[in-house]
């Protein structure tokens, strides 16, 4: 009886120590691979971008958060705040000063209005075309004017391209300089776009990216001016029918940091980001490029009318801006001279 107890003891012992090892190895099969272990992030920063999702700067800034996350093995993580749901630029700017805002791509337009040196870079019709500025930019000159971002407190990481600027208006197309007098054209919130609109004769209204499509569609301005991309993407075309090809800036993108969140950062991690933030500039670049071309043809299927101005109009254009050269560069025409310079080295 005492033999038959203890052998049923023994069993169940037994039974519990295989089903122990069973589930032990279950657990050690099903563990999570290492890929699927959740990394907690040592930094999550936002980056603000104002374009749609599927645009080139958006998905430049995807790519650099993708490549950022993947060099510090997921210590940094950076989250895409797309289609200006961080705010308009000008208040993106303002508080990326503070650390409110760790990461942002901006139009250069707005970055002069905090820091006014870099309105030197932007003025109309300065650049020959795509290729001279992409000389100035990837050169000596890009690279002081990147660092001028810290007079804002802010570090200026890459350029991303925006092609050239042209004016489009909803009612009558412009031709000539007469046509634009006293047309009022939307211009961003930026003092050197203002005076330049308003050297051509016309009046100019500072409306937030965001707010031109209903601006011109309740007539409280005659028109706008951008680029390709923006026209298609923000759906401009539908309430601007006439495209007046005059090329009158190229603005450059400028991708930046906080100065608050890069003081957190070590030597190696800046690195890092300033890597990941030209690649993902050359990635927008050649994005670009296929866009403004997809743009204007979309552009053109909806039946927008294109207005090439002759070479003989734009010259009038150039001239009667000359006025803004004055005010805003009276102190940096020696940059301004380089500039004009590396576009008369173009090669042939
Ligand atoms: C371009 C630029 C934007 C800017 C906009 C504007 O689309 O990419 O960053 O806000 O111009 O005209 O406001």
């Amino acid at each position: 009886m005492e033999r038959k107890e203890h052998e049923r003891k023994k069993n169940k012992t037994g039974i519990i120590a295989v089903s122990f090892i069973l589930l032990m190895a279950a657990a050690f099969l099903l563990r999570p691979s290492k890929a699927e272990e959740e990394i907690v992030p040592e930094y999550v920063f936002s980056y603000a971008e104002n374009q749609a999702q599927d645009y080139p700067t958006t998905l430049g800034a995807m790519k650099f958060a993708e490549m950022v996350e993947e060099r510090t093995q997921g210590r940094i993580r950076i989250l895409v705040y797309a289609e200006g749901s961080k705010g308009a630029e000008a208040e993106v700017i303002r508080q990326m000063k503070f650390g409110g805002v760790d990461f942002a791509r901006v139009s250069l337009s707005q970055l002069a209005e905090y820091i006014p040196e870099m309105n030197v870079l932007q003025m109309p019709y300065l650049y020959t075309d795509s290729e001279h500025m992409w000389r100035v930019l990837d050169g000596e000159i890009g690279v002081s004017f990147l660092s001028l971002a810290d007079e804002y407190d802010l570090v200026g990481l890459s350029w991303y391209d925006a092609g050239a600027r042209n004016f489009y208006t909803a009612n009558r197309p412009v031709t000539c300089l007469e046509d634009i007098e006293g047309m009022r054209i939307r211009v961003q919130e930026s003092e050197m776009m203002a005076d330049m609109v308003e050297a051509l004769g016309a009046n100019a209204v500072k409306i937030a990216y965001a707010d031109v499509y209903s601006g011109i569609e309740r007539g409280l301005v005659d028109g706008a001016e951008n680029n390709w991309p923006s026209y298609e993407s923000m759906k401009h075309d539908e309430v601007a029918r006439y495209y007046t090809v005059d090329e009158h800036t190229r603005v450059p993108e400028m991708q930046i940091c906080s100065g608050k969140t890069w003081e957190k950062l070590s030597g190696e991690d800046r690195d890092i980001i300033l890597e990941c933030a030209r690649e993902s500039a050359l990635y927008e670049r050649a994005l670009w490029k296929e866009r403004e071309d997809a743009s204007k043809q979309t552009a053109i299927l909806h039946g927008v009318t294109v207005i090439e101005l002759s070479a003989e109009e734009k010259k009038r254009f150039q001239t009667a801006v000359q006025s803004v050269y004055e005010k805003y560069c009276g102190d940096q025409m020696e940059i301004i001279a380089r500039i004009i310079d590396e576009g008369q080295d173009a090669p042939k």
